[in-house]
């Protein structure tokens, strides 16, 4: 495990250092460490004496960035924190990170997690239906498919993999579990896929529901509106320009980002029916991305995994 280098290509990487702007003896914490490739590319444009507050929910990729960038955890340079990014204001507090500089979250799972049958994240290799990013989670995504009523999955479906035929897959899914527990990803995969014609170029018929149940066991769209205002005040209590960047990999998160983003951003929160501001909210945020912005087509030829990547970034307003 120690020496296992990492398979993950890092996704849009210079765009995210445009915006990070690194500079030496800057401080920076990336939220989704995974295989250290945003970080090491921060350690190399803050160096000498930038430092970087690694955290990762799954203590695989921590262990796995610890042996690759030994060197900089030695120094001091890197800190390694295992914990969500939820948790990031204490997180930082713990780490005695303080006067921040910039924040990134790249949001989702990595490849190592993808290409690891035994995580169960994906429907084209057989393997355990787990899901789970970090070891600390108990409900697997076999509990959840084996457990939930019918109504609650077809829910799931539709509500985290925007999946049309959310009712249908439940249904099935409830006929199947009758018979015999659903356990391994290809099962569900079969029970996803099944009716429906492969179509040349069209995405597999199971992406949906994977993508839905890895967000509901892992709590993914909660743990990033918790971690939002969080980074803005970590960034404010830097009481620099500190920047935020988040690379999104599906609309629902990329609405939460937005909608936080575009909120911070106004100076007053009433509705347009009430003629004067009562609610004395205030911007703090400057948005530097009107729209997110996408991978150019070399990168996604190059990286396939990069083809829906969203990154919106944003600099904290210093107060007057
Ligand atoms: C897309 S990968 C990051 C890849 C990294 N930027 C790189 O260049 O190698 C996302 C990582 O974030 C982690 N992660 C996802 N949700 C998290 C959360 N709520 N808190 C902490 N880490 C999280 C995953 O375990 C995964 O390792």
């Amino acid at each position: 495990m120690e020496n296992e280098q990492t398979r993950h290509v890092s996704v849009m990487l210079e765009e995210v250092m445009e915006y990070l702007r690194p500079q030496p003896g800057g401080h920076y914490i990336d939220g989704t460490l995974g295989g250290g490739g945003h970080t090491s590319v921060l350690l190399e444009r803050s160096a000498p004496d930038g430092k970087v507050l690694g955290i990762d929910t799954d203590s695989k990729a921590q262990a796995r960035v610890q042996a690759r960038l030994s060197k900089e955890v030695a120094e001091g340079r890197l800190i390694l924190s295992h914990g969500n990014f939820s948790d990031m204001e204490r997180l930082a507090q713990e780490a005695q990170f303080t006067s921040v500089d910039g924040i990134l979250l790249d949001l989702g799972f990595s490849s190592d997690q993808m290409d690891d049958p035994q995580r169960g994240f994906s429907f084209s290799a057989d393997g355990p239906l787990d899901m789970r990013l970090s070891q600390d989670l108990s409900l697997t995504a076999a509990d959840l498919v084996n457990n939930t009523g019918e109504e609650e999955l077809a829910d799931i479906f539709w509500r985290y993999g925007e999946e049309r035929r959310s009712r249908q897959i439940a249904r099935r899914i409830g006929r199947e579990r009758q018979k015999r527990a659903i356990t391994r990803t290809s099962q569900l995969a079969e029970i996803a896929a099944a009716g429906v014609p492969y179509k040349y170029g069209a995405i597999h018929p199971a992406t949906r529901v994977f993508q839905a149940l890895r967000i509901a066991v892992n709590q993914e769209l909660e743990s990033l509106e918790t971690a939002l205002p969080q980074m803005l005040s970590l960034l404010q209590a830097g009481g620099k320009q500190g920047r935020m960047v988040i690379i999104a990999f599906h609309s629902l998160e990329d609405r939460i980002v937005k909608e936080f983003l575009r909120r911070e951003a106004r100076d007053c929160l009433c509705p347009p029916r009430i003629p004067m501001c009562i609610c004395g909210h205030k911007a703090s945020l400057r948005i530097l991305t009107n729209k997110p912005i996408v991978p150019g087509e070399q990168e996604v030829a190059a990286n396939p995994r990069a083809r829906s990547a969203r990154v919106r970034a944003a600099e904290v307003l210093l107060k007057a």
